[in-house]
């Protein structure tokens, strides 16, 4: 049952025999509290603008999109969530030699095979806590002839994040192109992390983030890129459909991006549950906890006779999926990750995982 992604909850609540909603997803990395009540509300007084197509331009939503975030409305390009961005900027670029910063989500190098990329790997080292040299990182890329850098940042899985200095010192001087997955950026100190702030001045820099997580949206599929590059702009842009946003998706983002009410409760809330969980999992001798700047927690069994498939096993009996981390490489069978739920949750998972390790 392990996968590249998160639990696909469909096919474990038919394999159970349960409802989707009895099983505790520690493994997708989405914000448990639902989406903002008031863009829901907003789609439910709307139900009939189904009836008609949105604004090609998306004009009133990239505005909202523009505030949210601190960057130019035209720089702005939509997609069907992160993944249609990651795709059709890998696409535009069309590069021959990429660096991919290592652990990663597994569709960047997914994208970048299909396209017949010559992929080289900077492994992040547990031994270095899976923390990153930025100049040992810059050295790299100044070595060699990139055509394209990626970075997750915060990284999924590891936890790590670059802050917006260290972006800034990677780009300078180099006209590579750097594709920055910001999807986990706003349970960080967006402040301080991330690099929207630096589109205008680096043409070489697109910036992608999303909705599924921090806003628990990924069923509506929006997802947002930032670059000042006029001509890469316009050849992404040839390859993403006509209203490749909906016009629910639509409704939603032009009010969850100015819910501060929303923003400011979950930003509180997760970061005290991150700190609860991390405190709690430090507790179990028989786990080393890496400190993340996620939503969720990467973790790694010191027992010899227990592997990351079978914790996620027994603990599936229970109804609680957590994420094995065996299938990223540069990690191993003793890896995985869980998110952070409610507090109850939270508990629950301390109280299982204490049952099977000491
Ligand atoms: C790092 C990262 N980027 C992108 C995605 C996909 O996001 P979206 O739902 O916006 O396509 C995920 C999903 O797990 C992710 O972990």
């Amino acid at each position: 049952m392990t996968t590249n992604h998160g639990a696909n909850l469909f096919d474990l609540a038919s394999k159970l025999g349960i409802k989707k909603s009895e099983i505790l997803d520690f493994s997708s990395n989405i914000n448990p509290f639902g989406a903002s009540k008031k863009a829901k509300r907003s789609v439910i007084d709307n139900v009939d603008m189904v009836s008609i197509y949105p604004d090609p331009e998306y004009k009133e939503l990239k505005g909202v999109i523009s505030d949210y975030c601190n960057c130019k409305p035209y720089n702005i390009l939509l997609g069907s969530g992160a993944t249609e961005l990651i795709a059709a900027f890998i696409n535009t670029i069309d590069p021959k030699k990429a660096l991919l910063v290592s652990p990663a989500y597994s569709e960047y190098e997914k994208e970048l095979n299909k396209i017949g990329c010559n992929i080289v790997k900077y492994f992040a080292k547990k031994e270095s806590e899976f923390k990153i040299n930025v100049n040992d990182l810059k050295k790299e890329i100044k070595t060699r002839n990139y055509d394209l850098v990626i970075i997750c940042n915060p990284n999924n899985p590891t936890g790590f994040a670059f802050n917006k200095d260290e972006i800034k010192e990677l780009l300078s001087g180099t006209k590579t192109f750097f594709m920055i997955d910001e999807t986990y950026i706003e349970f960080t100190d967006t402040k301080k992390y991330s690099s929207t702030h630096l589109i205008d001045e680096h043409e070489n820099l697109f910036v992608i983030r999303g909705t599924s997580k921090f806003f628990s949206t990924p069923g509506i599929r929006l997802g947002y890129g930032l670059i000042s590059n006029k001509m890469v702009q316009d050849n992404i842009l040839k390859k993403l459909d006509l209203w490749n946003i909906n016009i629910f998706a639509t409704l939603m983002g032009e009010i969850m991006f100015k819910d501060h009410e929303y923003i400011d409760s979950t930003i509180i809330h997760m970061s005290e549950e991150r700190k609860y969980l991390d405190n709690e999992l430090r507790k179990i001798k028989g786990i080393k906890v890496y400190e993340s700047h996620g939503n969720f927690i990467l973790c790694e069994i010191k027992e010899d006779d227990m592997t990351s498939e079978k914790l996620y096993n027994i603990l599936l009996k229970e109804g609680i999926v957590i994420r094995n981390c065996s299938s990223f490489e540069g990690l191993s069978d003793k890896f995985f990750r869980v998110c952070i739920l409610k507090h109850e949750e939270n508990e629950l998972l301390i109280h299982e995982i204490n049952k099977i390790i000491k």
